[in-house]
Parts: structure tokens; sequence; C-alpha cells
């Protein structure tokens, strides 16, 4: 598949999805944004990838944002047609896709940027990296999920005052806050996210894609975190992983899932 401004690698168990503007930044366009919904679509239909990265490129942004010289002249209407969309093709779908993502945050982390980030399972960030929403400075909001998924991660009181100051944390910080679960060293840090990535690959996909499933059903509206926990839970006992890992336990070897 080819694209204009993402780069898609495929190295067995784990796809590596690098953002490539780096002369804007990484900034999101609606061409990057269309071309990491059919990325991030590929590498999670591709059976033999049990884990996906995301990060940008250069060294100095992971994705410093929707790309502001496309919207800035837009109506009522299309802003929230722009904001609509971004959920569903990407900020959601990532989200809510069967696969791991780890997002690797490599530099400048802002609104669409750090709302990308958000979007992913969990966050390693280089320790240049700097984080922030700053799209009240712009006379906006977040419009990619910042205003929710911001404060379940950080709490609201820390995520009202990012929001409000439009500011920016550093590294440290934001693993203070939770919202990143390491920092590592610029150079080491998608290493470091694929020692994470080797080891998740190691499990039963099925059952990660359980717990992905389950997990994010605390965070909708409407929807019983435990009903599904429960359901899922008990659809793993029909799964060939399930088999294979109770038996390799039972038989003292390490377990060689089929991911089915
Ligand atoms: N949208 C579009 N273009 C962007 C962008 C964005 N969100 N962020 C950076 N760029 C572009 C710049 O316009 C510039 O392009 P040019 O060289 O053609 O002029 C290029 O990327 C480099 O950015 P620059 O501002 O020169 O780098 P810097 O090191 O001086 O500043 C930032 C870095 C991240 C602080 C600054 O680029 C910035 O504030 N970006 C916008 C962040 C933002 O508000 N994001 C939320 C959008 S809703």
């Amino acid at each position: 598949m080819n694209f204009n401004n993402i780069l898609l690698e495929e190295q067995g168990d784990i796809a590596v999805i690098t953002i490539n503007r780096p002369k804007k930044l990484n900034a999101l366009n609606k061409e990057t944004i269309m071309e990491l919904h059919r990325a991030f679509r590929e590498a999670s239909e591709n059976e033999s990838v049990k884990v996906i990265i995301v990060t940008g490129a250069g060294e100095k942004a992971f994705v410093a944002g929707a790309d502001i010289s496309e919207f800035a002249d837009f109506s009522v209407e299309q802003g929230t047609n722009l904001a609509a969309n971004g959920h569903k093709e990407l900020f959601d779908f990532v989200e809510n896709l069967k696969t791991p993502v780890i997002a690797a945050v490599n530099g400048f982390a802002l609104g669409g940027g750090l709302e990308l980030a958000m979007a992913c399972h969990f966050r390693v960030a280089s320790d240049n990296a700097k984080m922030g929403l700053p799209e009240v400075s712009l006379g906006v909001i977040p419009g990619y999920g910042g205003t929710q998924r911001l404060p379940q991660l950080i709490g609201k009181g820390r995520a009202m005052e990012l929001i409000m100051t439009a500011g920016m944390i550093d590294a440290q910080t934001a693993h203070n806050y939770g919202l990143v679960n390491h920092v590592t060293k610029q150079e080491e840090l998608l290493a470091f996210c694929v020692k994470i990535a080797t080891r998740i690959a190691q499990n039963s996909g099925v059952a990660i894609s359980s717990a992905i499933r389950a997990v994010n059903a605390n965070f909708k509206d409407g929807v019983n975190g435990f009903d599904i926990e429960i359901e899922e839970f008990g659809k793993c006992f029909g799964t060939q992983d399930f088999a294979e890992g109770t038996s390799a336990f039972l038989e003292k070897r390490k377990a060689d899932f089929p991911g089915k």
C-alpha cells in the first residue's frame, strides 16, 4: 500500500507506523488522517502483526497538532464535520482497535498529536517530549477527544489547567501525571517500545483484544464494563489460545498461541 505522509513497516510481530511530514512537524492534515486509518486497519488485519507502534519522523515532533492551515477558514458546519470525521476515522478507531497500539512520543505532541497519543492504548515518551493541548490559544477547543481522554488519564483538575493555560508539560511531568508510562532517552525510545511490544506479542492475541474491549468499556456511556468483562471472559473459553495457554501451563512448557 502506498502512502504520501506515513511509513508502515511490518517486521514479524510488530508494525511501526511513522508519521512522516517532518517539515510540518508531522501535523495531521486530512490526507494523513486518512492514510493513518488505512495503515492502522491494514496492520490490524494482518494476522502476523501482534502490536502496533506509532511514532513521528525526525527528532523534533511526534505530531504538532492538526494542520492549522487546513481549517483556518472553516464554518461551524465544517468544524463540526472535521471533529466528527476525525473521531471516526482515527481517534476512536485506534482506541477500539483489537490490536494493541503503543504511542512512542518522540518530541512535541500537541493538540491532535497528544489526542492521537491518548487514543493509543498506552504511551512512552522520549526525554525531550513536550505535551499539551494548545487549542484555546487558537480560539478553539480540543476536538479529537482531548477534553475526554485527558481527564480520564490525568484527572479533571490537571486536565482543566492544561487545557485552559494552553501550556505544555515535559516528559517527566507527563510521567508523574500518569500520561506516559515510561520516559527514555530519545535514541532508545523505539527499541524500548519494541521490547515492550515483544513481551505483549508472547501472550494470547485474542485475550488481549478481549482485555482492550473490557477496559475501554469502563469509559463508554451507557455500557456496563463489568458486563462486558463477563462476556469477554466467557468468550475466551471458546478460543484455541485458551486451550493452548492452559495446556502449556499444565504441561510446564511455554505457550505457543495460535491467536485464534
Ligand atoms: N499545523 C500546520 N503547520 C504546523 C503545525 C500545525 N499544527 N505545527 C507546526 N507547523 C509547521 C509550521 O507552520 C512550520 O512550517 P513552515 O516552515 O512552512 O513555516 C513548520 O511546521 C515548523 O514549525 P515552527 O513553528 O517553525 O517550529 P518551532 O520550533 O518554531 O515551533 C511549535 C514548534 C510546535 C511550538 C510550533 O510549531 C507550534 O506552536 N505549532 C502549533 C501547535 C498547535 O497549536 N497545535 C494545535 C493545533 S489545533
